[in-house]
């Protein structure tokens, strides 16, 4: 991964913590926080820094083994094992054992469709629909090892389908259902799915996303896959596209299964799933989690990061599960931890600006966990629609995906929390697997904007340029030691792991994010400094972008870069060369942006995209992004003496001004 100088610069620079910190309060936990947290002492921090092996050990201790480790840690740079030599089975500590323990009447999930449609599923009932379908896999031919892809809506079946498979060890790959059919394409076969489980369809915001369709228009290019799984979801006609033989609805399915299908004993640091994720180069990276260690961690940061009381809390993290936050804390967290969760399908906006506001009510939410964009699009709805609603049952609030600026912490805290709910800000990666930095909410004072400080038995640094330690200031967040949930390599090429982690900073784990220490120690995060966009918490490369818009006909180059947008924290901005004699139009701009959202997925549409006749580069020919990111920030250019023709720049500048950015 390179990262020029400048970029570093200019993530500095665009937050001067001094300034952006106006707020200058302190939140230490209040008494009544304290009298009912789990932890409000130190304890932690110190039994980590005395013992670190013994710490995670102990964590490993709170989930059921078959067989216990050998060794906590194996370490061969940058490869590491974890609890060695254990055996055990995600979907039995998510459920059998819970279910064993008296709690099976438990509620797992409260999930709600979109259309207003309920469930209430327990632990016993949720065992029950994951043992049927881990046998309907296994008739289908699945076995250990074998790779299934999930492309389905958030509806009960996306997380039955996830824990059938860690019961079989069958490695799962969950892909978005707002990715395209050509991203869902070369995940399956950068993976070589054996199996896709897909629905006819999914709500979003009234109307049916055609995910099975999607699905059929690419079967042809995946030749991998043998059957395909097709639960009914929207009701759609789909039986025209289904071929016989290859393709199956879930309900015929399980109906035939055998209800009972034991876990498979699985090797700690056996692969429990694959999860696609932008890195600087246009082919999506399938980021690799294994068993023992991924759980452990995510059960231990689950627990402690959002004070979890499972018997009482009904916790919500509103994700989705294609992406890592609904993995770790939809699904393996919080059953790891047998606690109840909340489920929905839809939109926040769908029939009502208060649906969320609503849900908390109903369900008697105590934990909410969602992203910065999230809050700043109810920041510009307005008060009045959490203000309707009975939010007192929230006692804690979390954040993650993107940082989050101090205004949108305080109005969460003060119009969602009421003014009694910690509000913890938590900061990872699809890689880190789980919440490597964040307060322990009954411990750690606040500070809104700041993620405060790594988690016990975390080890992170903030190094400048040379990989020197940064005391107090600016600089790359590097992590020097193992966790257990870290990735354990790119799925088909180890080499890259080592590239793209741990070659800019030789012996630490480099995560791609700037970050800055300030005087009391608190960990402040500023954004990417490489070439990876943040669109409202989703991970975008801009070469993917980039790779998408020169696979159009017209286009002879492009550049893209992620803008500030005061709601998704970026926007995507590109700059496009047409090929000669092809005219520039806005009717054309917006082909190209409908073109992208074919290739990746409608997240990925360019909010603005700017015609030029050339890119500016520099004398040895590389983009200046910086300076594109200038121009579609509206910032003055600063120095442009490396640049091979600076008028290029001004023409450019002249061209964003006129172009209409849309949406
Ligand atoms: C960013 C999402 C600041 C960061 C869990 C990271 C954050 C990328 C925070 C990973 C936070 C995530 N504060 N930035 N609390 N949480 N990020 O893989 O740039 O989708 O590298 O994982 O999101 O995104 P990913």
């Amino acid at each position: 991964m390179s990262v020029a100088p400048d970029d570093i610069e200019a993530a500095k620079a665009s937050v001067a913590i001094e300034d952006y910190y106006h707020e200058g309060r302190l939140f230490p936990p209040s008494e009544t926080f304290k009298a009912q947290a789990i932890l409000t002492d130190r304890s932690l921090y110190e039994a980590a820094a005395s013992d670190w092996e013994g710490f995670w050990a102990e964590q490993a201790e709170q989930l059921d083994w078959f067989e216990r480790w050998r060794s906590v840690c194996d370490w061969d740079q940058p490869f590491a094992k974890w609890f060695v030599g254990g055996k055990l089975n995600v979907s039995y500590n998510c459920l059998d054992r819970h279910v064993l323990a008296g709690n099976g009447g438990r509620v797992a999930y409260y999930w709600e469709g979109e259309p207003g449609d309920r469930r209430v599923i327990t632990y016993s009932e949720l065992l029950d629909e994951v043992e049927h379908f881990a046998s309907a896999l296994r008739s289908l031919g699945v076995s250990k090892g074998d790779r299934v892809a999930i492309y389905l809506p958030m509806i009960p079946e996306i997380v039955v389908s996830m824990l059938a498979c860690a019961r079989i060890g069958a490695p799962h790959s969950v892909v978005f259902g707002g990715f395209s059919p050509d991203a869902l394409r070369d995940r399956i076969n950068d993976a070589a799915a054996k199996v896709l489980v897909t629905s006819d369809g999914g709500w979003r915001r009234g109307a049916a996303t055609p995910l099975f369709e999607n699905a059929a228009s690419i079967l042809a290019e995946t030749p991998s896959i043998e059957h395909v799984v097709v639960v009914r979801r929207t009701g759609e006609d789909v039986s025209g596209l289904m071929r016989a033989g290859r393709d199956h609805f879930w309900h015929d399915l399980v109906a035939g299964a055998n209800p009972h299908c034991p876990p498979e004993p699985m090797d700690a640091e056996d692969l429990l799933y694959l999860l696609y994720t932008s890195g600087t180069t246009a082919k999506p990276k399938g980021i690799m989690h294994t068993t023992g260690g991924y759980l452990t961690q995510v059960a231990f940061s689950h627990r402690y990061v959002f004070d979890l009381r499972p018997e009482s809390d009904v916790f919500w993290c509103a994700a989705d599960c294609g992406w890592v936050t609904g993995h770790s804390y939809i699904v393996y967290g919080p059953l790891a931890n047998g606690c109840t969760g909340v489920m929905y399908e839809g939109t926040p906006d769908f029939p009502a600006k208060d649906r969320w506001w609503e849900i908390v009510e109903r369900y008697r939410v105590t934990t909410l966990y969602t992203a910065p964009t999230a809050i700043r699009t109810f920041i510009k709805w307005g008060t009045e629609y959490p203000a309707a609603h009975d939010l007192t049952s929230l006692r804690l609030l979390g954040s993650v995906g993107e940082p989050i600026n101090p205004e949108a912490w305080v109005w969460y805290w003060e119009n969602i929390g009421g003014g009694r709910c910690p509000v913890v800000d938590t900061w990872w990666q699809t890689e880190t697997g789980a919440i490597l930095i964040a307060p322990l909410p009954g411990v750690t004072t606040l500070k809104p904007g700041s993620a405060t400080f790594p988690l016990p038995g975390i080890e992170a640094e903030v190094v400048d340029d040379a990989g020197r330690q940064v005391e107090r200031g600016g600089g790359y967040l590097t992590l020097t030691r193992p966790w257990p949930a870290m990735l354990r390599g790119i799925y088909g090429d180890l080499e890259r792991y080592r590239e793209t982690y741990w070659t800019r900073f030789p012996g630490r784990y480099f995560a791609g994010d700037g970050a800055k220490v300030d005087d009391d120690g608190y960990l402040w995060f500023v954004g990417r400094v490489d070439d990876v966009m943040n669109i409202s918490g989703h991970r975008i490369s801009t070469t993917e972008v980039e790779s998408a818009l020169v696979d159009h006909p017209s286009v002879a180059e492009s550049a893209v870069v992620g803008a500030k947008d005061e709601t998704t924290g970026q926007g995507i901005v590109a700059f496009v060369t047409l090929k000669a004699g092809i005219k520039a139009s806005a009717e054309h701009a917006r082909e190209l942006r409908d073109h992208v959202a074919r290739r990746i997925g409608p997240i990925a549409r360019p909010k603005a995209l700017i015609f030029t006749e050339e890119l500016p580069k520099t004398r040895s020919g590389k983009i200046m992004r910086r300076l594109l990111r200038d121009v579609a920030e509206g910032r003055d250019l600063g120095d442009t003496t490396t640049l091979a023709d600076a008028g290029v720049v001004e023409e450019i500048r002249r061209r964003a001004q006129t172009s209409p950015t849309e949406d």
